[in-house]
């Protein structure tokens, strides 16, 4: 469906979940691909994936924390050594669990804020020295961004200022021919992230039926948007933050997530 061939593509976060789809996925239309996280296991198991579905692409992985700078400038280092530039940069690394702001340390706030917030801008800048002109940055976000939610003020206030990283930075880096957007997966199914907001099979069915397509989302609905975004035919396309999620930020988002944090604080 999308021409891949030849392209250079880095998945930050991309062991596991949405974005190891999305890196399979672009894998499957012809790049080389590179994945990192922090676990070294998973990264190995992650670049053996992405071996099966294409293997005659160059694929690896790196292993670091995007909290710590200078582990993620070695980790492009080696990334580049073997890429020599990067056509597409997808930064999904994320943490997240519930937990209500009286009852969240300070530390708890600051490892999430962080993770998504600061080790986004740590991949983004490293990025940018390696990235081809034109060149594409996704941002993988989330509807706290933009919904409040219960239990959720540190993903909350992480991931809106990644929204304004993306405004940011493709503000600054348009005239040099990088794009950057923000992709706002809904509830995905079969995923850390959604898992831990909705730990069972029966609170999983209530946000479907929250959700105006009445369904979660699959990895792969994330994936194809991806896929869109870093092609040609979304060359005028830039600094947007684009919700994929069934229609569930037209209000049901909020209404389920608030059920949610109802029975959470009962238990
Ligand atoms: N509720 C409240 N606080 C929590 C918590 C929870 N469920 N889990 C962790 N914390 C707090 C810890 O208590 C600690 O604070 P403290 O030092 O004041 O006690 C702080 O968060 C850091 O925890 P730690 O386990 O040391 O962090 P880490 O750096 O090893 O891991 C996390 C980061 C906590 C975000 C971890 O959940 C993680 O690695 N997540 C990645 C996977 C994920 O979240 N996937 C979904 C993506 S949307
Ligand atoms: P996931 O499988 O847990 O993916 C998170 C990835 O980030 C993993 O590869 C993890 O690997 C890596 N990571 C975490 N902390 C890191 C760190 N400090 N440094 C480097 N890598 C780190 O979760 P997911 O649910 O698929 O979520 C993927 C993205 O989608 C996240 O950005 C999340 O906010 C977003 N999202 C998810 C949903 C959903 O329904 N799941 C909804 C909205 C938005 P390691 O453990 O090896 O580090």
């Amino acid at each position: 469906m999308f021409d891949y061939q030849g392209k250079n593509v880095v998945v930050i976060g991309g062991t596991s979940g949405i974005n190891l789809q999305i890196a399979k996925s672009f894998a499957a239309q012809g790049a080389n691909v590179a994945v990192a996280s922090r676990s070294q296991d998973k990264v190995d198991a992650a670049v053996s994936a992405l071996n099966s579905v294409n293997q005659s692409g160059v694929h690896l992985g790196v292993s670091f924390d995007v909290r710590d700078v200078d582990a993620v400038a070695q980790g492009f280092t080696k990334i580049v050594e073997q890429f020599k530039n990067i056509d597409v940069l997808v930064s999904g690394a994320a943490g997240n669990f519930p937990a209500t702001a009286a009852k969240l340390s300070e530390n708890g706030f600051k490892s999430v804020v962080d993770i998504d917030l600061l080790g986004s801008f740590h991949v983004m800048k490293q990025a940018h020295q390696y990235l081809t002109r034109p060149g594409v940055i996704i941002q993988i976000s989330a509807p706290q961004a933009y919904i409040a939610m219960p239990m959720q003020s540190h993903v909350s206030a992480a991931k809106a200022g990644v929204d304004m990283l993306t405004r940011s930075l493709a503000l600054e880096w348009g005239a040099e021919g990088i794009r950057v957007n923000s992709i706002v997966p809904g509830p995905i199914a079969d995923t850390e992230g959604f898992n831990r907001l909705a730990p069972s099979e029966a609170l999983q069915q209530r946000v479907a039926q929250s959700v105006p397509l009445q369904r979660n989302g699959a990895c792969q609905d994330i994936a194809n948007v991806a896929l869109f975004l870093a092609s040609p035919m979304a060359s005028y396309v830039t600094g947007t933050v684009i919700p994929v999620d069934g229609g569930w930020s037209l209000g049901g988002a909020s209404m389920a997530m608030a059920e949610l944090g109802r029975l959470a604080q009962q238990q």
